[in-house]
């Protein structure tokens, strides 16, 4: 395994989308940003330097760093951010993990154009669990405002509503055809007829899933988060955002050019969202005569087709062949069940406030209470014994018992409470995390996201989890791997890990608005007894707050 080295300088840096120009928080002055390149098991270092004027923390999203949850990055949780004028240098110790992750900021809306690709290739002498592909073509679909994202975050938290939608989707920072000003940056990629290409996606859009394909081409799913499937053949596909995917695509049409396409799903079409289509081109190499029209734009799911998103997700499958074993936890020592909630709450005194009825805010809550951020580090705080930082009362259930997924749920009854509670597991302790979604304000999915570890999704469905019925149709031989998974709206998920990376884990909702809003936890895995069971001492220049 290599030592590889990069070096990340976090700058301002001028943009033009849209025929509209402003300043974006870049890595290297790129956006997206550098893609990582390494080996299976490989360690980076990353020096990010932080030569802006906001703070910002860097996060390796998928990665487990096992025993090292300094480099993390979750502002707040492991790390105080990297001040203007400061720097930190990250070790990122790769593992098991293998296929297409990404890191971005974890500061604030500041992933919005601070995000990029992390490959993880097989170890030298190793190949694929496929034939291998001819290319590798990364596709990270991104989203787009024309104002400040710091100034459209603030604007929001101010109004207690939604967010301003995005003015365009992008692929590869390019919003494409269907945009003013954007056709001749339009993505293209150019293939050759009767060669296989490797897709390494990524969504890095910061408040929406994604349906995503490419016209007349199948897709063959082969990876997600970071580990490999069984070949799924599919002609479109849903992606979180967080989540990765590793896509085969065979360039096997007559035709010269198609498009790729993506737009929002949106199973609360109540909310405001951007309903626009970003493309990107595929290119066939040679002699064609060059199509009169555009390339013809590829069926999408309608915008709020909950079945197809959830028929996608819930058809993905761990290889569990013998070069590729899995080890789901078969007896269970934590059972929990987190409610996701949208809330209400009143709007301060002196406010408008223009959430839900007009005189209330949103917020957003983990078994009914709101996270609330510390403001230092609570890796800091639990490492050093520091009291009053943080509480150890997260309760294993929602402190009461609802139809959860009822229409015309009164509000009322569940107005969160804040706290910044941990929920502490003992190493090795085997997890089973039940997430029901709720119809408290209004029910929508969550892709949640859970830092430190992958975990094998065992089961999920629409309505109320049944703790009797739901648990006899787990898949418990080829659930997939994975890092970040869309509850489906007004339905649940089970997913289960083994405590087994002493740490301090952030685990949150992956939309950047119920971020805001409150929906996150944090997961505390104590030291085992043995040498190798520790978190390992902290570098000396972890930034101070
Ligand atoms: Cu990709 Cu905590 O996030
Ligand atoms: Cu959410």
């Amino acid at each position: 395994a290599a030592v590889v080295r990069y070096k990340f300088v976090v700058q301002e840096s001028n943009y033009t989308r849209l025929c509209s120009s402003k300043n974006i928080l870049t890595v290297n002055g790129q956006y997206p940003g550098p893609t990582i390149s390494a080996h299976r098991g490989d360690t980076l270092i990353v020096d990010v330097i932080n030569q802006a004027t906001q703070n910002i923390t860097i996060h390796w999203h998928g990665v487990k760093l096992p025993r090292y949850p300094w480099s993390d990055g979750p502002e707040f949780i492991t790390q105080c951010p990297i001040q203007p004028g400061t720097r930190f240098s990250q070790k990122v110790i790769l593992s098991d993990e293998e296929g297409t992750l990404w890191w971005h900021a974890h500061s604030d809306w500041s992933r919005a154009t601070v995000h990029g690709l992390l490959v993880v290739s097989p170890k030298i002498g190793t190949t694929f669990p496929f034939p291998k592909p001819h290319a590798e073509v990364p596709v990270i679909l991104g989203d787009w405002w024309k104002n400040d994202i710091q100034a459209v975050m603030e604007d929001f938290m101010r109004r207690g509503g939604d967010p301003v939608p995005s003015d365009a989707l992008t692929i590869n920072g390019q919003p494409g055809d269907c945009y003013n000003c954007s056709r001749p940056y339009t993505t293209k990629v150019y293939v050759d007829k009767g060669k296989t290409y490797m897709l390494r996606m990524v969504n890095a859009a910061m408040n929406n899933i994604m349906f995503f394909a490419i016209a007349d081409h199948e897709l063959v799913v082969v990876g997600t988060d970071g580990a490999y499937t069984k070949p799924l053949k599919t002609n479109y596909l849903a992606i979180s955002p967080g989540q990765t995917i590793d896509v085969l695509l065979v360039a096997n049409q007559p035709r010269n050019r198609y498009y790729m396409a993506a737009k929002f799903y949106s199973s609360n079409p109540r909310s405001l969202f951007d309903n626009s289509t970003t493309t990107a081109i595929i290119e066939y190499n040679g002699k064609y005569t060059p199509s009169p029209n555009s390339p013809v734009l590829p069926p999408l799911p309608a915008f709020n087709d909950r079945n197809a998103s959830a028929n996608f997700t819930s058809s993905l499958r761990s290889l569990a062949s013998n070069d590729h074993p899995i080890d789901v936890p078969m007896t269970i020592t934590r059972k929990l069940l987190y409610t996701l909630s949208i809330n209400s709450i009143p709007c301060a005194s002196n406010t408008t406030c223009a959430g839900p009825r007009g005189t209330s805010r949103f917020a957003a809550s983990i078994n009914n209470i709101t996270f609330d951020a510390p403001r230092t580090s609570i890796l800091g705080a639990y490492y050093r014994g520091v009291n009053g930082v943080y509480g150890d009362d997260f309760p294993d259930n929602p402190p009461f018992v609802f139809d959860y997924t009822a229409a015309n749920l009164s509000t009322s009854l569940q107005t969160p409470k804040n706290g910044t509670e941990v929920k502490i597991l003992k190493y090795n302790d085997t997890v089973e995390l039940v997430f029901q979604g709720t119809n408290v304000v209004s029910g929508i999915d969550h892709p949640m996201h859970l830092h430190g570890y992958s975990f094998y999704v065992v089961g999920s469905g629409f309505g109320n989890f049944d703790r009797q019925r739901d648990p006899l149709n787990y898949n418990l031989v080829d659930p997939p791997l994975q890092q970040t998974i869309a509850v489906p709206q007004n339905g649940w998920t089970a997913i289960r890990f083994r405590a087994n990376n002493p740490g301090v884990w952030f685990m949150h909702c992956h939309f950047e608005r119920h971020v805001s809003w409150g929906m996150e936890m944090v997961f505390i895995v104590r030291n085992g007894k043995g040498a190798n069971e520790k978190i390992l001492p902290p570098p000396k220049d972890m930034p101070k707050c």
